[in-house]
């Protein structure tokens, strides 16, 4: 209950509408007689608040024409206010893990969400399964299958609000506070945040370029309860997890009764052969724990990951969904299992194939020309984000710090180590470079700001 008294209560929701721009000058507000109904208060509680704000110069009292707020305001001295930090920034300049959002066929989305309002009945308006909505799980089975190489039914799916959603719901599902769990070195930062944050104890395992060093894994925890990794385009050097790491770490996780979680965020977008086989798709042993997310395919502000978990898995996933209640939005799963089911999935991504290597290629010959010496791009055969070496005795981070003073979001490959040191690179994203112009201005502002950090490097080492 509010300690003010009900007028006050009252003064001070217009004053913060007024304060605010909500309301204006020469606004009408409400009669004192339907205020007072609408709050279901006595109609002296509002006269008192619209009292104290005619007598303080916000109200006008029109006689007839009712009240409205004063044309000439008063002068409040502003109070300052604490800086809020912006937990969701626009797209900038190299900016990772987007798709490329100039390339999303927006108005065949809009239609389909259109045709999906149309529908709404009754059931539509309700909750909705915990698990996600059946249409979309089903074309999510269909798709693994045909696609992926991944055989599982619906039930065995469960959709999240993206791999975030995902990983809250798989800690709570295999109690995983204070277990541990083998995390690829270096590895996306995200979830090594949002799992240090659910108390999983990591163990960080060292990446080279056959992908996760499993044998590595098994010396430094060989009892670990789970392993995380990206298979596909290990995030974020890019290299593929290979065909004799694979079966090792599928071996180990079958001998320990451990489970493996392949993280199969952007195996799609690979530029030269087929997209690899996905880890589950050879997971005999029934210990590989899928997870898929369509920010990248579609686009990110979707929210929407999902996982397909082993048989074995099922209760102890339904079980946490119902404890979690984190549903997504049924009209965005609804339309997304029709983008699915009608083909524009796979169409997309086709498309999207093409012009992630043509924007690559116009990232990296800028860089080639604007940045030879300073930085050396890794040969990487997919995924939506490109790894550039540091040729220069400067920390990444000084890099990555000063590139974003300068306007570019790129990041330092030492951030997203757990054991910092032995790799430095800058990590950027490709996606949103439209043009050869736009790849040139961007590579000789990254050139300029690792030649700043340069020269000021070496008059403190002077
Ligand atoms: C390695 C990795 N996994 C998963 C995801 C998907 O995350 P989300 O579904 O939360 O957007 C991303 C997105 O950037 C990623 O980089």
């Amino acid at each position: 209950m509010s300690p003010l008294p009900k007028y006050q209560e009252i003064y001070r929701r217009f004053r913060l509408a007024i304060d605010q721009g909500q309301l204006g000058p020469g606004d009408r507000v409400p009669s004192v007689r339907s205020l007072a109904l609408e709050l279901n208060v006595a109609r002296g509680t509002v006269e008192a608040a619209y009292q104290l704000l005619v007598s303080e110069g916000f109200f006008e009292a029109r006689g007839q024409a009712g009240t409205v707020i004063a044309g000439a305001l008063p002068q409040v001295p502003v109070k300052p206010q604490p800086a809020v930090p912006s937990t969701a920034p626009g797209p900038r300049p190299l900016q990772m893990g987007l798709p490329a959002l100039d390339a999303f066929p927006r108005k065949l989305w809009a239609r389909l969400v259109t045709q999906q309002v149309r529908r709404t009945d009754a059931d539509s308006l309700a909750m909705g399964d915990v698990r996600g909505a059946l249409a979309l799980r089903v074309a999510i089975a269909n798709y693994l299958a045909l696609y992926r190489g991944v055989e599982c039914t619906p039930q065995q799916v469960f959709v999240c609000a993206g791999y975030a959603g995902c990983l809250t719901l798989l800690c709570d599902a295999l109690q995983m506070t204070g277990q541990r769990c083998w995390f690829e070195d270096p590895g996306y930062l995200h979830a090594r945040r949002l799992l240090v944050h659910q108390g999983v104890e990591l163990v960080p395992v060292p990446v080279d370029g056959e992908g996760l060093e499993v044998e590595r894994g098994m010396q430094r925890d060989r009892q670990a309860r789970l392993a995380i990794v990206t298979p596909a385009h290990q995030s974020p050097l890019g290299v593929a997890l290979s065909p004799a790491r694979r079966q090792a770490l599928l071996e180990w996780a079958r001998e320990q009764g451990s489970w493996v979680v392949e993280d199969d965020y952007d195996s799609e977008f690979r530029y030269r052969g087929q997209p690899l086989a996905a880890l589950k798709s050879q997971d005999v042993g029934d210990r590989v724990i899928y997870a898929g997310s369509f920010s990248k395919m579609l686009f990110p502000g979707l929210r929407l990951g999902y996982w397909v978990v082993p048989v074995s898995l099922v209760e102890a996933f339904g079980c946490s969904a119902e404890r979690l209640q984190q549903r997504s939005a049924q009209l965005l799963q609804l339309t997304a299992a029709d983008f699915l089911e009608q083909g524009h999935f796979t169409r997309h991504l086709k498309k999207m194939r093409q012009l992630y290597a043509q924007r690559r290629g116009l990232l990296v010959e800028a860089l080639e020309v604007h940045c030879s010496g300073f930085l050396r791009v890794d040969e990487q055969a997919g995924g939506v984000n490109l790894l550039a070496r540091l040729l220069v005795s400067v920390p990444d981070h000084v890099v990555a710090e000063a590139a974003d003073r300068a306007g570019l979001a790129v990041h330092a490959l030492s951030g997203w180590m757990l054991e910092p040191g032995r790799e430095q690179g800058v990590v950027m994203g490709f996606t949103n470079v439209v043009t050869a112009r736009d790849a040139a201005d961007l590579a000789m502002v990254l050139h300029r700001v690792i030649a700043q950090c340069l020269s000021v490097a070496s008059i403190t080492t002077a």
